[in-house]
């Protein structure tokens, strides 16, 4: 089980930094397991914590994959990293082991707090469906065009349906940074 989420960590100067990755579920822990270079992968690896939060907002991982990196934040507990101001709920994650690999290491991280903010109020395609499409955005340079394209044209029909402004908003700054990596020169 993957759960996606935005994940917070810190390099050696305190500095917090947002990205939006799939934590695995293995055993009562969750593995953080980020492709090289990565700057969470640096930051783990000088400040051993992490915090997830989980958002029902989908502009927040459109925008990380977009460049706006600018989302509000909240404390956690002491010498953990922050929240998202935006999170739902989120988890406080202490690395207990790292495996190590060329591509992507491996960081097993224990749980050490669970803390709910505000009320979840369901599912909605177009939020997941801003999802998918973000994931596609941070593999342009790895996936044909034809895939890429006929995929989010299937997803545009979740969002045509079931989107507010938000997820149309999301939505608009995908397709933008999808159409500039392709246009011409
Ligand atoms: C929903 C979602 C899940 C992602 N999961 C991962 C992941 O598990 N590992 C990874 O390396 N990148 C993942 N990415 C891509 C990263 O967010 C992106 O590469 C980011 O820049 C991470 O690198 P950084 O630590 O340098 O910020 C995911 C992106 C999205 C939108």
């Amino acid at each position: 089980m993957i759960r996606e989420a935005v994940v917070t960590s810190l390099d050696g100067a305190g500095r917090p930094h947002l990205a939006p990755l799939g934590l695995t579920g293995d055993a009562g822990r969750w593995i953080i397991a980020p492709f090289r270079p990565s700057t969470t992968l640096d930051n783990l690896r000088a400040v051993p914590f992490a915090v997830a939060s989980y958002v029902d907002d989908a502009r927040i991982f459109a925008g990380l994959v977009t460049g706006r990196r600018d989302w509000p934040l909240a404390p956690t507990e002491p010498g953990r990293p922050p929240r998202l101001a935006a999170a739902l709920s989120h988890a406080t994650l202490a690395v207990e082991h790292v495996e190590d690999h060329a591509e992507r290491p491996r960081f097993l991280c224990r749980v050490e707090s669970l803390v709910a903010h505000r009320p979840f109020e369901g599912m909605n395609r177009a939020r997941a469906a801003v999802l998918e499409a973000a994931v596609l955005i941070t593999r342009l340079r790895l996936l044909p065009r034809e895939k890429i394209e006929r995929e989010m044209d299937h997803l545009s029909i979740a969002i045509e349906k079931t989107a507010g402004p938000e997820e149309r908003e999301a939505w608009s700054w995908l397709v933008e940074a999808r159409e500039r990596f392709y246009a011409p020169g």
